[in-house]
């Protein structure tokens, strides 16, 4: 891999979050986002697909595989998102990996069907890809991949075939992931993620005066300067805001 400080940014559409990283994600690139359950990080990676599309005209995929594509979009509309507006103008696909699962017919467009078949998987993500031109994927999540894997250990056969795709594909991807125990250096669920991924971002929360605050850390992102202190952030009803300046944990 070709560690280039010149390369292009992909914005994350987090306010706050870019200049923390040299302006936006590099181009091409794959980043984890990891954190225990709770810690924003669905939200954060449907905010990475709306905003691309809506502030920068960037198409882009989501791949749903903990909540049905029709809970994303109504939690998501919270924020003030519309995704089905994009979706209908071809800028945002979601690609339902749970509806298949749970025997419900669905009326989505992109669904996985129940029995992931990895090939079959990745050729699916591969061919949603190509039909919207997508600059932007996020996968939500790795765990839930490997759950519906009949062998779990096969997770790192996936992993490595989906790190040759996304690189063939020529997307900026965000994996989410858990990190079982962040503090004692294990920050992904499978240990292998954070290798595939050019970049860590750890999302916690810390208890601080009686209250969980919620604070990011980057813990990797090759060839970018970036500082390993952890930012304060918040889910608010505009989504994840982060605070490059706020109060040092
Ligand atoms: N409208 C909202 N305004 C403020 N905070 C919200 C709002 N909706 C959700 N949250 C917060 O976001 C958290 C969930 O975020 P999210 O689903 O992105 O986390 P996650 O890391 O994906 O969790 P999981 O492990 O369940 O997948 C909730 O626990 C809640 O604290
Ligand atoms: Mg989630």
């Amino acid at each position: 891999m070709v560690d280039d400080f010149s390369k292009r940014r992909v914005k994350s559409g987090i306010p706050g979050f870019d200049d923390l990283i040299g302006g936006g994600f590099p181009e091409e690139s794959t980043v984890l986002i990891t954190g225990s359950t709770g810690t924003g990080k669905t939200t954060f990676v449907a905010q990475y697909i709306y905003k691309g599309a809506e502030e920068h005209g960037e198409p882009g995929v989501l791949v749903t595989l903990e909540e049905r594509a029709k809970d994303i979009r109504r939690e998501m509309a919270q924020f003030g998102w519309n995704f089905k507006k994009y979706e209908k103008e071809g800028l945002i696909a979601i690609v339902d990996g749970v509806s298949a699962i749970s025997g419900i017919p669905s009326e989505e467009r992109f669904v996985l069907e129940d029995r992931i078949n990895v090939d079959n998987f990745l050729r699916y993500i591969y061919r949603v890809v190509k039909a919207i031109n997508a600059k932007r994927l996020a996968i939500d999540s790795i765990p839930s991949i490997a759950f519906r894997l009949q062998n779990e250990g096969d997770i790192r056969g996936v992993l490595l075939k989906l790190n040759t795709i996304l690189l063939e594909m020529g997307v900026t991807t965000l994996l989410t992931t858990e990190a079982p125990d962040p503090k004692a250096g294990r920050i992904s669920r499978y240990g292998i993620e954070e290798y595939i991924s050019r970049g860590v971002v750890i999302l916690d929360l810390q208890e601080k005066n009686i209250e969980l605050k919620r604070y990011l850390l980057i813990r990797k992102m090759r060839g970018t300067k970036h500082s390993m202190r952890k930012y304060p952030f918040e889910i608010t009803d505009r989504g994840v805001v982060v605070y490059p300046s706020g109060e040092i944990y």
